[in-house]
């Protein structure tokens, strides 16, 4: 048996196709192109209409990534308000996720709030109590307690329970929709990339840090930094750029979603094939996009899950939790860590890209383009581009069944 026959073995097929790929163009020094070159129209960043028809279609009826599965113990309840609405995520004893309106069904009041700007937390509880009045529910929305419950008559309190939303898990993230509706499957959304990041290890992770900030810039143009390794070489050429080859990246699409391998310096070449996730992010960085507004970068020890919100058109909720490895979670790693969210957050994400974002929204709205152009090496920059227009026309649903 050769030694690319024995990864494969283990390593899902579809990722160890990439994978094949990825060697091809390291080895040969070439590159995998777009069919042709095109551009976004300047409106789709700045214009209201649009801005709400993607909140009427995507961010209303998508399964959206609302956390890792380890920011949830069992017994616990995390408040989410990125979609626009005020969500709770409860994780009950036996391990099941649920999401309901944070809504009291007495007066209204959030049965979970934040505390100060923090990013939300889960906190740790037996049932949902309302801070208003006290109206108790079950982490599986049944109302369990009014006080003085005789006061109520003729309001049958079956028609109390908290009002629940799709909510799934699959591959180490908790998935939320919006609006109400029936259940929906979220391996099945996934498309074989929750097999991907199975063999990665995502469900093990633990989070090191969540950053949860607004910055003036449409969710979309964050989204395109993550779409292209053709900005690399220049914009993070002090930073990131010692460590990656130019512009060299593989892309394996999934439904919507797709699954890229980002060459790293220690690829080009050739290489050995890689048997684990350290192998392979030793190489690359595996990013992937689970559309719309979800990105999972592998850095090579660690892994950044970045939800990209839209409160308005020229705003993005830029939502990054670092996940470590259960290995290195002790204390003694602190100071690593710690050098690495800096470093990570920060500098490459705060100062260039997310600068970057915010200055071409400026320009945006100055006119001078009509349109942001892309190559041939951010063709998958304009697929993502054309899967938001077709979500919006109705003709891209998710798969979730
Ligand atoms: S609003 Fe919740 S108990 Fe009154
Ligand atoms: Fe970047």
């Amino acid at each position: 048996m050769t030694e690319l026959a024995i990864a494969k073995d283990t390593v899902p097929a579809t990722l160890a196709q990439l994978i094949s790929r990825f060697e091809t163009v390291c080895r040969d020094g070439t590159r995998e192109l777009g069919d042709e070159a095109g551009s976004v129209p300047a409106a789709h960043y700045i214009d209201r209409a649009h801005w709400q028809a993607e909140q009427d279609s995507l961010f209303a009826h998508w399964p959206i990534v609302a956390g890792h599965s380890a920011e949830l113990t069992p017994g616990s309840a995390l408040p989410f308000d990125a979609l626009g609405v005020p969500i709770v995520i409860t994780r009950s004893a036996d391990g099941r996720v649920r999401a309901f309106f944070n809504v009291c069904r007495h007066r209204g009041m959030a049965l979970v709030t934040s505390k100060g700007t923090a990013p939300p937390k889960a906190t740790p509880c037996k049932a949902l109590v309302c801070p208003y009045h006290g109206w108790t529910y079950e982490l599986d929305g049944h109302l369990r307690h009014r006080l003085h419950a005789e006061t109520f008559d003729g309001i049958d309190p079956a028609t109390l329970n908290l009002v629940e939303l799709p909510c799934d898990e699959a591959g180490g993230l908790v998935f939320v929709k919006r609006t109400p509706g029936p259940a929906f499957s979220a391996a099945a959304f996934l498309q074989g990339l929750d097999q991907h990041m199975q063999w990665m290890g995502l469900a093990d992770m633990k989070v090191y840090r969540k950053v949860d900030h607004v910055y003036r810039a449409n969710w979309k143009l964050t989204a395109d930094a993550f779409l292209e390794g053709y900005h690399i070489r220049v914009l993070h050429r002090d930073t990131i750029y010692p460590f990656f080859a130019d512009a060299i990246t593989v892309n394996l699409r999934a439904g919507p979603h797709q699954d890229s391998l980002v060459a790293r310096r220690a690829a080009i070449g050739g290489f050995e094939p890689p048997r684990d996730r350290a192998a392979l992010c030793k190489l690359s960085t595996p990013t992937q996009l689970i559309f719309p507004n979800t990105f999972l970068i592998w850095h090579p020890d660690y892994v950044s899950l970045i939800g990209m919100f839209s409160p308005a058109p020229d705003e993005v909720r830029w939502v990054h939790t670092m996940l470590i490895p259960p290995e290195r979670s002790g204390e003694d790693w602190g100071a690593h860590w710690e050098k690495t969210f800096n470093l990570i957050e920060k500098t490459v994400f705060q100062q260039e890209d997310i600068a970057t974002a915010m200055a071409i929204q400026k320009g945006l709205a100055s006119g001078a383009n009509t349109g942001l152009i892309a190559g041939r090496l951010e063709s998958e920059l304009l697929r993502f581009h054309r899967g938001v227009d077709a979500a919006i026309a109705g003709s891209l649903t998710p798969a979730v069944r």
